[in-house]
């Protein structure tokens, strides 16, 4: 069906599930051990209540902003989600476009199913892209990858800090242990493999090493689940920092980034707000009302994972400019109805916040 039968982010899920196949729906869907940070996630930002404003003439809000000097659409970018190619044959490179019709910025995974060479040949003429690393125990081979993506023209470098060793998945493991004849690519083999390309011995001096590599470009530390790390981060010279528990893919029970967020705002607010580094936080988002939400927090902008690659699985890159079409719509609507017309008015002042 056309994707004007999609009205919310969520549906493109329930569209995706039908598209894809069992191997890349668990691979796409799950969450480490019993899930209970990817549903928090999600379920935090419902406990989390608007307190609007009214008669406050918010006939023009603007969306509008800009993600380390890029501008944007929305204050929305796509995180870095590995192997999108399971889902439709065009992988990343549909994101790609997708993203410069909408005007958002891509971040591409390490273990893209498109090499970044392709990538950043679909990339439209400006078009700013950043790129994520894994860091390999053979620093050789990070070093070459990271060169690579500088040369081929990446934005940005992002770090990603909370995967010294893979989550356990659970539901994915059981799937594949239900369907033990499939010949290639049995959970364990996937996680062993996986394993050995992640440096557990990973640290904040690697920050250097990495600016080192990308002279010039902002660094990004993806991965904080705790306010203190945050400090450290800047200290050690990141340009910005993603709270996020990996979708909820890594350590379960880690808290919601919305809780994390909270907690840096409740402890170091001057970390926040124009202080040199930027804030995002990623997880769970899928309704312009969230996005609202992290801002009225100091999140400069969010990220979102698995509703841009169910966008991307029916439609290409059709999907993801009709995602950011409805968050934007979702978005607009809720700055009128929450008495805003600009995202740097947003404030704690809009949120209660007593049952996060
Ligand atoms: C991810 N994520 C991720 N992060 C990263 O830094 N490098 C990667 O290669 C991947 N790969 C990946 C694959 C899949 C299938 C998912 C769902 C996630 C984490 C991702 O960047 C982001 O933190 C979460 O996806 C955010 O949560 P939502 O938006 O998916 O709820």
């Amino acid at each position: 069906c056309g994707v004007d039968s999609v009205v919310s982010v969520p549906d493109f899920e329930r569209y995706a599930r039908d598209l894809l196949t069992d191997d890349a729906w668990y691979y796409y869907s799950t969450g480490a051990d019993a899930e209970h940070s990817m549903h928090d996630n999600m379920a935090a930002f419902q406990r989390v209540r608007f307190r609007p404003r009214v008669f406050r003439n918010v006939a023009e809000p603007d969306t509008s902003t800009t993600i380390l000097g890029v501008p944007s659409a929305i204050p929305i970018y796509v995180s870095p989600t590995a192997r999108n190619g399971l889902g439709q044959p065009d992988g990343e490179v549909a994101v790609t476009r997708g993203a410069a019709d909408a005007g958002i910025m891509q971040v591409v995974s390490h273990y893209a199913s498109k090499s970044f060479d392709e990538i950043a040949a679909a990339a439209k003429e400006g078009q700013k892209i950043g790129w994520q690393v894994y860091l390999h125990p053979d620093r050789e081979n990070s070093a070459k990858a990271i060169k690579h993506a500088v040369e081929l023209g990446a934005a940005s470098i992002w770090i990603t800090a909370d995967t010294a060793i893979l989550g356990k998945r659970e539901r994915e493991r059981h799937m594949h242990t239900k369907r033990e004849e499939i010949p290639h690519g049995t959970p364990m083999s996937r996680v062993k493999k996986t394993y050995a390309t992640h440096d557990p011995s990973i640290t904040w001096d690697d920050i250097a090493w990495v600016k080192s590599l990308a002279p010039g470009l902002p660094i990004i530390v993806k991965g904080i689940g705790a306010w203190e790390d945050v400090v450290l981060a800047k200290q050690y010279g990141a340009d910005a920092v993603v709270l996020s528990n990996h979708g909820g893919r890594q350590l379960d029970t880690a808290a919601s980034p919305l809780k994390t967020l909270y907690d840096l705002h409740q402890n170091r607010p001057d970390l926040l707000h124009k202080a040199g580094l930027e804030v995002y936080i990623d997880g769970g988002i899928t309704r312009g009302t969230d996005v609202l939400k992290a801002l009225c927090l100091g999140a400069r902008a969010v990220g979102l994972g698995r509703p841009f690659i169910y966008a991307a699985t029916g439609w290409g890159s059709e999907g993801v400019e009709k995602a950011v079409m409805i968050l934007q719509e979702e978005m607009d609507i809720g700055m009128k109805l929450l008495g805003v017309t600009r995202l740097d008015q947003l404030g704690p002042e809009y949120l209660d916040c007593s049952k996060l």
